[in-house]
């Protein structure tokens, strides 16, 4: 498991027993090192070890596909409830920050990458945040590895063709199970929509998630006229 090691707006992620040449002295990381603890650098400047949080995570960890955004993670958490002991199937991998959200909840996750390099790099990626007990990484498409499995408690799907998956939601699904499904585009959120009915899910929902900053200054306060308009649409059903 990794630590951030913090000096004002520096921050580098590190394990135990690394060496970071920086441009304020070497940084030697004991292997003994634990949260809250200072470490300098050769030079004299104070690195704190903090411990690794998603939002760490999310602006650390090597990234491939465009990682789920720490909103759309905390909506699937509330949405599908997945908690300690949950069994979920998860595709695709990508940087793994949902997989990796997922699993420090206590969940038990199997995710699919179909990308091997993707899958490797986001094997790494569960490394540095403690949970390799907890997610395993399959390379393959997710498509063609759906049968054998006990049932999960939820489906978590990132990927363009999520519908062929919902069309086995009822085989894959505990009863009162749920799938969450992330698009990008209103189209293949209308398809998952579809086939979740057409499968005879239930409470199918589908939602887009907007959420806006807000600015505080002299002038006055108002929604940011800055940032990210649109990241995606999320589809929530359950098996009945
Ligand atoms: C948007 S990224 C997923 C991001 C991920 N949810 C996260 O939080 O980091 C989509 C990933 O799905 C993978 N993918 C696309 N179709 C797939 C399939 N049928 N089976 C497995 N992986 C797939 C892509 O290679 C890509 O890495």
């Amino acid at each position: 498991m990794a630590f951030l090691f913090v000096h004002e707006d520096r921050e580098y992620l590190l394990s135990p027993g690394e060496r970071l040449e920086t441009d304020l002295g070497v940084l030697e990381v004991p292997s003994d090192v634990s949260p809250g603890e200072t470490v300098e650098t050769h030079l004299g400047t104070a690195f704190i070890a903090r411990k690794l949080r998603l939002p760490d995570l999310f602006h650390h960890l090597d990234r491939t596909g465009a990682p789920m955004m720490p909103r759309d993670v905390g909506l699937v958490l509330g949405l599908t409830g997945v908690a300690t002991g949950d069994r979920v199937l998860d595709a695709g991998t990508g940087t793994g920050i949902l997989a990796i959200a997922m699993a420090r909840t206590g969940a038990e996750v199997l995710s699919f990458e179909v990308d091997a390099e993707f899958a490797e790099i986001a094997r790494q990626n569960t490394d540095v945040a403690g949970v390799t007990d907890r997610v395993e990484v399959r390379t393959g498409d997710v498509t063609e590895h759906l049968g054998g499995h006990d049932p999960f408690d939820a489906l978590t799907l990132d990927t363009a063709d999520a519908a062929a998956v919902i069309e086995r939601a009822p085989d894959l699904l505990t009863p009162g199970g749920f799938a969450a499904v992330y698009s990008p585009f209103v189209e293949d959120s209308r398809t998952v929509v579809e086939t979740a009915r057409d499968v005879g899910l239930v409470d199918v929902e589908s939602r887009e998630t907007i959420q806006r900053e807000m600015d505080f200054d002299d002038r006055g306060s108002r929604p940011s006229t800055r940032g990210v308009g649109h990241t995606g649409y999320l589809t929530i059903a359950r098996r009945p």
